[in-house]
């Protein structure tokens, strides 16, 4: 029998503590011995719960417990989850996490410490909740220089611009209707803000380049700005706007990773992924595109990552199978001035067309229905985000609406 502790039973926790007893059998066979969860760490009592006995809120009592051999860590946020993952790994014990916000922070550091103590550090449901994702990548495309990845990392925030492209409702509506079904947070900047995207592109951009990019070198942000007159514009020119994260491998060892609302041509795969579904785009040197689909959050989603997680560790204990990549300074990600991208703009203004071209280069005009006389929308060809900044600059007494980067 293989004993697995977890660290917290909210939504994903609870989900991993059902499907460990409701397939007991299932995955006995799968990974070749029982995994039986015998200790849960909560603050808080779950009596009627069918393991309402193995509860404890001491962390000591899963630490010191020698017969325990892998350790679920949900119980989000960086501190206590780091300390407490940590210290499992010093005593011998594996450990998978869903969080993306240690992984993003810690990953590199972890990673070396699982190396060192030879057990695993798994975390596929840290990105995308149920799409295998990190494996694939890992594994399935080892062949493959990924030379770009980029998608749709967060439900909440998909669910929202959907509403506003397919029912035209506002983005606040749209947030309170998220709200009410339990997808954003009461307090919902983590998503609004492309705080958990940046989070999840990290581990993407780390997994795909082999040097860890920290949040704090990326690029981010949000779709609280994102107003029903640019999804009208976009869709008037074949686009949706959806939040893209996305990661791609430049030219002396230096990466482009941002994230920011992006206008996506109806053409590309990403543009049909819609409610709170998520999905990313791999590019590999030898395959080419390869698209993951799926439900990128919700208890038993994100909970069937982790538990096949526990079922690889199972199956390979006492090796190391952890994924690596080096911890990095900040020269892994290049600066944003340089990136290049085509843009949207909306102006409060009838501007001379003169004076766009002579900032922007040609244009193409946009229209949409109702459009005051005093609105000007357009899209630019592909400039640098420094000389796009010059030409804002430049446009005397006139107010940007709206400014949405181009995605291919
Ligand atoms: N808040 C996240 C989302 C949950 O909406 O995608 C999964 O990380």
């Amino acid at each position: 029998m293989i004993k697995v502790a977890l660290m917290g039973h909210g939504v994903v926790g609870s989900g991993v503590a059902e499907i460990l007893e409701e397939k007991a059998s299932s995955l006995k066979q799968k990974a070749g011995d029982d995994l039986y969860c015998s200790k849960i760490l909560d603050l808080r009592d779950f009596p009627d719960t069918a393991y309402a006995d193995r509860f404890t809120k001491n962390f000591d009592d899963i630490a010191s417990d020698d017969s325990i051999q892998i350790v679920v860590e949900a119980m989000g946020g960086l501190h206590p989850a780091y300390e407490f993952v940590k210290t499992c790994m010093e005593r011998g014990k594996s450990v998978v996490t869903s969080n993306k916000e240690l992984v993003a922070e810690k990953g590199a550091e972890l990673l070396a410490l699982a190396k060192e103590k030879n057990v695993n550090f798994f975390f596929e449901a840290s990105v995308g909740g149920g799409i295998p994702i990190i494996r694939p990548m890992h594994l399935c495309l080892a062949a493959n220089r990924i030379d770009k990845v980029y998608g749709i990392l967060n439900g909440t925030t998909n669910f929202i611009l959907t509403k506003m492209i397919k029912e035209q409702m506002t983005f606040q509506d749209a947030l309170s209707l998220a709200q009410q079904l339990g997808y954003a947070e009461k307090d919902p900047s983590a998503d609004v803000d492309g705080v958990d995207a940046c989070r999840k592109i990290c581990i993407l951009a780390s997994l795909a380049f082999g040097k860890h990019v920290y949040p704090k070198e990326v690029y981010t942000e949000g779709i609280s700005k994102i107003t029903l007159e640019d999804v009208a514009y976009a869709q008037s020119a074949g686009y949706v706007v959806k939040l893209i994260g996305q990661a791609k491998r430049i030219a002396d060892g230096k990466n482009e990773v941002m994230v920011s609302p992006a206008f996506v041509p109806v053409e590309n795969q990403l543009s049909g992924v819609d409610d709170v579904f998520n999905g990313v785009l791999v590019k590999g040197d030898e395959t080419g595109d390869v698209m993951f689909y799926g439900k990128g959050a919700g208890k038993l989603p994100t909970a069937s990552a982790v538990v096949a997680d526990v079922v690889h560790i199972a199956k390979s204990s006492g090796t190391s199978q952890s994924l690596t990549w080096e911890d990095s300074n900040a020269d892994t990600v290049a600066d944003i001035s340089d990136y290049e991208n085509a843009f949207y703009y909306r102006l409060n203004g009838p501007v001379a067309k003169e004076e766009i071209v002579s900032l922007f280069g040609a244009v193409t005009y946009l229209s949409r229905q109702g459009q005051p006389d005093d609105e000007t929308a357009f899209l630019t060809g592909p400039m640098k985000e420094s000389r796009a900044r010059e030409a804002e600059q430049k446009l005397n007494g006139i107010k940007i609406l709206g400014k949405i980067r181009l995605i291919g």
